[in-house]
């Protein structure tokens, strides 16, 4: 964390100390307030009054509260009343990385810096409420929105996300968690009910958002659009009312996804507390003013009148409201903020260069000599794409966006780049696909020329943020790279073998190309500081040290959810059957012995490590100890990298299912050339108890378990035994 950062963190922290009100003097105030409250204007509160917003009280100075997307940075201004951009011209932002970026980089403090970053831009912008982070788990590469969350692995996502919410917080904006629960598909998103084990629920598609709750403090959370047992999210019995407000003791807001709500009884009953995004007659066109006739408008206040829902149950929601208030826009102490400054960039950029994953890199191909007079043919859409446009709500309006191309060229000064676009996508466009007009063959052909003409290729592609790609809205039809890559690979390995390929996407591909490339990188979606970052990363400025937090199957058969059929994805219109239960991503290959391309945890350098001298701190462990796992990580290469230690526990002979392995502790280690760290990785006891359906409760087995630490999950250094007693 650069000085500056730290010094503007620590006094914004001390400030936050200093006047932050005790919970009791909290309640005290909500209560107060609340007592002034008219029936009319409690019941205002629940809803929406315009597309990003909820009423305040105007006769009591009670402010609006203001609610903004989304995870990687602060969206443009949308009108009133409709989906459109307001079309301001001082709201444009840092574009940060995706979030598979910042979990890929497998560093918490580097989270922490980026919600510290985001918060700010929130907080200038007159936002209390930013949508993000997600932590949706990458249940199938197909999910169109897998870019916009963190990965496969619950204990990941659980560790990154922490610290990003208390970073937004640290502004007095609060971050609201989603799609609370199991939105881990596009398709049909709006009514498909998820079937589900309950220990599943528990071990792999909770433990995010109860990290999020309970770790991060964050103050607000959104219901998801699908159903769990038959009742939308966004009103839910059990995951609002049991398991998210009493067993996980949530004291913050609940709001809905945008049009998420779908009746009034089970709005006021089951968790709902700000109903946002509603279509009104019938869940088509909103009309003018459509606000009253919101699920939690005067139909809700209606049976409040009548007695037959009692005065408790919006009182419930005002005070949750009004917390949220005391803790952004009626906190007179919170930061002033600010946006686009050089803070932000600079954190953008280090997320990107840390996230970026080297998964090939056979004769050295990279890194490139940043003084190489080499003729550089930089070929693909996604050179000069915008990806920070497109998505669905995530999209932004960068104040800049350096394309991969325009970074190479920044950085390659004596090099000859000449650039082919090779393949075209067409724009982007929310919810269906415009293809391209521009004539594919001469495309593809000026490319292979360009190609045959340069001493090394650069192929820039993957996915991008249109509709059926990595967007909001619909899943991906073909696990393969699109708009005739493949091909275009194939065509150009034929003439120039010297070709690195970075991949631009947020989501696992196939690759039938990959015997035809000597490098490949996964640069993810990286925001403004996108083309700095990649050159970065291919002159060596930077060595990569990211790891990918999803797994990369050869086929989307060998995927969990795609082993059982239709009806375990994408379902069949109705339900959506989770058949693989815990056995998600790795925990499924390795536990059926299916290889995949590329694996979770894994990632390459520009140097090597040697793991050594890897050992347990004892043999024997009871429940509510710290399992203590140290080794020393070697540079034994020329140039400074970091490296990931991961550390994974699986129990042979166990009571029940259990995946071979899962992650349970990491440390990512900076080591400089020749030089060796020791490394401390520590894990809890409790944290190895599975989720027994029968107790409904977490059982810790005693008994054998088996240490693995590696630097992937299919890279293990050593084994070591332990016993729980
Ligand atoms: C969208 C998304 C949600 C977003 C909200 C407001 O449909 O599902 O992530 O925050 O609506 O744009």
């Amino acid at each position: 964390m650069n000085r500056t950062l730290f010094l503007i963190l620590a006094v914004s922290v001390f400030t936050g100390v200093m006047h932050a009100q005790s919970n009791a003097e909290m309640d005290k105030e909500i209560e107060s307030i609340l007592s002034k409250l008219t029936l009319k204007e409690k019941v205002a509160m629940c809803h929406a009054q315009s597309k990003f917003s909820t009423p305040g009280v105007e006769r009591l100075g009670i402010p609006e509260v203001w609610m903004s997307d989304g995870p990687h940075g602060v969206r443009a201004e949308i009108n009133w009343d409709d989906w459109g951009y307001a079309g301001w011209t001082n709201d444009s932002i840092t574009a940060f990385p995706a979030l598979t970026c910042l979990a890929a980089t497998f560093n918490p403090e580097l989270s922490g810096e980026y919600g510290f970053a985001v918060g700010e831009e929130a907080r200038y912008r007159k936002k209390d409420v930013l949508l993000g982070p997600g932590v949706n788990i990458y249940r199938t590469p197909m999910n169109g929105r897998n870019f916009e969350y963190m990965g496969e692995d619950p204990f990941l996502a659980s560790t990154m996300v922490v610290p990003y919410i208390q970073g937004v917080q640290k502004s007095g904006v609060a971050a609201c968690v989603k799609h609370y629960a199991l939105n881990n598909q596009e398709e049909w998103r709006g009514h498909i009910n998820v079937k589900v084990s309950e220990r599943a629920l528990h071990e792999i598609y909770l433990p995010a958002f109860k990290a999020a709750v309970t770790k991060g403090r964050a103050w607000a959370l959104m219901g998801a659009y699908n159903k769990y047992n038959e009742q939308h999210c966004c009103h839910n019995e059990i995951l609002l009312n049991k398991i998210l407000k009493t067993d996980w003791g949530f004291d913050g807001v609940v709001v809905s996804d945008w049009s998420g709500a779908h009746n009034t009884m089970e709005s006021a009953l089951y968790g709902l507390d700000m109903e946002m995004g509603t279509m009104t007659n019938g869940m088509t066109d909103s009309e003018e003013y459509a606000y009253n006739h919101y699920y939690l408008a005067s139909p809700f206040y209606a049976l409040l009148k009548e007695g037959k829902i009692d005065e408790s149950v919006v009182d419930d929601k005002v005070k949750r409201i009004l917390r949220l208030m005391l803790r952004t826009n009626m906190n007179p102490t919170r930061p002033a903020g600010n946006k686009n400054t050089k803070a932000h960039q600079d954190a953008a950029r280090k997320i990107a260069t840390d996230g970026i994953v080297l998964l090939k890199n056979t004769d050295s191909f990279f890194p490139i000599d940043p003084k190489t007079t080499m003729t550089i043919a930089v070929i693909g859409e996604n050179a000069t794409k915008s990806i920070t446009i497109g998505g669905g709500s995530s999209e932004l309006k960068a104040q800049y966006e350096i394309s991969p191309l325009q970074g190479i060229k920044n950085r390659f000064k004596n090099a000859t780049i000449i650039h082919a676009m090779g393949y075209a996508s067409g724009p982007s466009a929310y919810g269906r696909v415009i293809p391209s007009k521009l004539d594919a063959d001469s495309l593809f052909k000026a490319a292979v020329k360009a190609a045959a003409s340069a001493d090394m290729v650069l192929f820039i592609g993957g996915l991008n943020k249109n509709h059926h790609q990595d967007c909001e809205g619909g899943d991906r039809l073909t696990f393969g790279l699109q708009f005739g890559q493949e091909d275009l690979i194939t065509e150009i390995s034929k003439v120039n073998p010297n070709i690195g390929l970075v991949l631009v996407s947020g989501n696992a591909v196939a690759m039938p190309w990959l015997n035809k490339v000597k490098a490949v990188l996964q640069s993810w979606y990286l925001g403004s500081e996108a083309g700095n970052a990649i050159a970065e990363v291919i002159s060596g400025d930077v060595n990569p040290s990211g790891k990918l937090p999803f797994t990369f199957p050869v086929k989307l058969v060998d995927n969990a959810a795609h082993h059982f059929g239709k009806l375990s994805y994408p379902g069949n219109n109705i339900d959506v059957v989770y058949e693989e239960g815990i056995l998600v991503g790795y925990r499924w290959h390795d536990t059926k012995k299916i290889k995949p391309q590329f694996a979770f945890g894994y990632g390459l350098s520009y140097t090597g490590f040697d793991l050594n001298n890897i050992k347990t701190d004892k043999k024997t462990y009871s429940a509510d100890d710290k399992i203590r796992v140290s080794c020393e990580v070697k540079n034994s290469g020329s140039r400074d990298g970091a490296e990931v230690i991961q550390v994974y526990i699986g129990k042979p002979g166990s009571e029940v299912t259990r995946a071979l392995k899962e992650l349970k502790g990491f440390k990512k280690v900076y080591v400089k050339a020749g030089k060796s760290e020791q490394v401390l990785v520590e894990l809890n006891v409790n944290d190895l108890a599975y989720y027994n359906e029968s107790a409904a409760d977490w059982s810790l087995e005693k008994g054998n378990y088996i240490v693995y630490v590696g630097n992937a999950s299919d890279n293990i250094a050593q084994k070591l035994k332990i016993k729980i007693d």
